[in-house]
């Protein structure tokens, strides 16, 4: 059975999709599903930013095919491991649930790594390089994710 990652932040327009097609770069599908989603709806349907498009592309990765959806209460059912890119994220995705199994699932991103920051800043109102920023930190969580999914 293969090992479901979901990717979250506000809203799955910025960093979740970059998380997802970051870590689809790094392990076999045959091996890990991986989606993304937002606790906030107000992009549902709608393709990735093109800042975050463009960044991805910068290194060989396409994810221009995405569409945002909002996080789903069945989605902590579905995942085996839900990753929030920030602290607010990771207390929205908690609220759907108040089992604990559920809420051993669900990791902040960051902490997959050693660095200083616990929390993939939200790009969406910053310049081009909070992109740049937010690429490389989840480049790097993403790296150690799998490794240890191998
Ligand atoms: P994301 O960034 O959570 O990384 O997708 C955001 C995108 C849109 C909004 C906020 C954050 N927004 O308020 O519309």
């Amino acid at each position: 059975m293969k090992t479901k990652v979901l990717m979250v932040c506000l809203g799955n327009i910025c960093r979740s999709p970059l998380a997802e097609g970051i870590l689809k770069s790094k392990v076999d599908p045959d091996k890990v599903y991986i989606d993304s989603a937002g606790t906030g709806g107000y992009h549902i349907g709608n393709p990735p930013d093109p800042r975050s498009i463009n960044v991805a592309n910068k290194y060989g990765i396409d994810i221009s095919d995405q569409i945002c959806r909002k996080l789903r209460p069945e989605d902590l059912d579905d995942f085996d491991i839900i990753y929030a890119m920030d602290k607010s994220n990771y207390t929205n995705i908690l609220r759907l649930s108040n089992n604990a199994h559920h809420n051993n699932k669900v990791k902040l991103l960051l902490d997959e790594i050693d660095g200083t920051e616990k929390e993939v800043p939200d790009p969406y109102y910053d310049s081009i390089n909070g992109f740049e920023n937010v690429f490389q930190l989840i480049d790097e969580a993403c790296t150690a994710i799998a490794k240890k999914l191998e």
